[in-house]
């Protein structure tokens, strides 16, 4: 079978990497790729928005499976010009994809199906949203209040508001921040308290198949200090939810938002990941993104034991309820290491060094290119995402860190305290 996989990051590899340890997989293809994509996927030229040129060169060359990572050619329809012209892919589609394109969307969604979540409105210019909060809805001047342009944003488009002039602040810079069409709705939300947990699961459209659950740390510094990033580390442990827990989010976000897509008229195929905060009131749904995250995936995915090519069968032929997936007992911990200047100003093009002596660990590359010379170089803000299991965390963690050890670049940067 040929495969190809949308994406150019760790979680494109870590992807790209387990199918390529499929038996049933002939040729990989790994649209665009990176050098370390290079070692185990044919990378091809081509953008993620264009997803009728992604669609042309799957038809060409006899693609059976392609495979989308990120949420950019998923907002815009990939999976409908694909599946309109009889070809097969994992993801939602449009409509289902809006659950993270669109924070407003999605917030309606959870009202309407009754999913937990945080107080919230919706405003549609930011003289309304300043009004909202004056309306003493958010609480009074010293109240903490989050703030989210409605659109795609990579990351940059929520600001968590210590009081009412942080988050006046906030909403007059957003479309500055993010740009107008992100945001040209403005969502706020009452702050909610607690430890945050993503969880992610294989869905298609009425059953689903949980992955172990994660924790990402999304802050570039240690004890969770400075700007946020795409994520600097990542850890799966069975200790992050309880059994309870686990159904509670199951009775009363994953059930009710799979049938919420069916009653709606469009089903959820794909990968579903819920970002959640466990409050003292319980589990809260902070966002629901529709594809693998980034760096969790790596974490996941190094513990995943049954066939993904199995998998992604299983999820479109509907017959993932009687698919039984195995996931390698204990944990696992993904280092994320980044660039001199991320995020705010990645530098690129630092000789990476060390890569050949770290043994059977898995080092996932998200933004390296090589030299001329055929050095590995840096070429994004997070660089390498260096993953290893153990029978527990703290093995995990201990195995991923003496990896780390042997890596280096100018200007390397990394958290010490992943999983902590
Ligand atoms: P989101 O993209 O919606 O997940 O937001 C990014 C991050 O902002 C989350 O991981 C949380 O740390 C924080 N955040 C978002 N919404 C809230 C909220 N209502 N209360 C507290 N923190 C939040
Ligand atoms: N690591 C967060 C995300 O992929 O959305």
């Amino acid at each position: 079978m040929n495969v190809l996989v949308i994406g150019s990051g760790g979680r494109e590899h870590a992807i790209c990497r387990t199918f390529s340890k499929s038996p049933g997989v002939t040729r990989l293809f790994c649209a665009n790729g990176n050098a370390g994509i290079a070692q185990v996927a044919e990378c091809v030229p081509a953008r993620p928005d264009d997803i009728y040129a992604l669609a042309d060169f799957a038809s060409k060359n006899a693609i059976d499976l392609t495979f989308v990572g990120g949420e950019t050619s998923l907002a815009i329809g990939i999976v409908d010009e694909f599946e309109s012209r009889g070809l097969r892919i994992i993801g939602p589609g449009k409509e289902a994809a809006q659950l993270e394109a669109s924070k407003s969307f999605a917030k309606d969604f959870m009202a309407r199906h009754g999913v937990p979540t945080a107080k919230f409105t919706t405003s549609h210019s930011p003289a309304f949203a300043i009004l909202e909060l004056e309306s003493g809805d958010f609480g009074d001047e010293n109240s903490p209040v989050v703030v989210k342009a409605d659109g795609l944003a990579a990351g940059k488009g929520v600001v968590v508001a210590k009081n009412r002039a942080e988050a006046v602040g906030a909403i007059k810079e957003m479309a500055d921040l993010v740009g107008t069409a992100a945001a040209e709705k403005i969502v706020l939300e009452e702050c909610m308290f607690g430890r945050e947990v993503s969880l992610l699961m294989f869905a298609d459209g009425e059953d689903f198949a949980l992955m172990p659950p994660t924790r990402d740390h999304k802050r570039i510094g240690e004890g969770d200090t400075g700007p946020n990033t795409g994520g600097m580390g990542t850890i799966t442990d069975a200790s992050l939810l309880t059994a309870d827990e686990l159904q509670t989010i199951i009775d009363t976000m994953i059930r009710p938002t799979l049938h919420g897509c069916i009653r709606e008229g469009f089903r959820f195929r794909g990968i579903m990941f819920l970002g959640l905060m466990m409050t003292a009131q319980g589990p809260k749904l902070l966002e629901y993104n529709v594809r693998f995250g980034d760096p969790e995936t790596q974490a996941i995915l190094v513990r995943l034991e049954t066939d993904l090519v199995d998998i992604c069968e299983a999820m479109l032929d509907g017959t993932l309820g009687s698919e039984d997936i195995k996931w390698r007992q204990g944990s696992s911990a993904c280092v994320v290491l980044a660039s001199d200047g991320y995020p705010q100003k990645p530098r690129t093009g630092d000789i990476i060094s060390g890569l050949e002596n770290v043994g059977e660990i898995e080092v996932f590359h998200a933004g390296t290119s090589k030299d001329e010379a055929g050095n590995y170089v840096t070429s994004g803000g997070r660089v390498l995402g260096v993953t290893a299991t153990g029978d527990d965390l703290a093995e995990a963690l201990s195995t991923a860190y003496s990896a780390v050890t042997k890596i280096s670049f100018d200007g390397m940067q990394y958290r010490r305290d992943i999983g902590k």
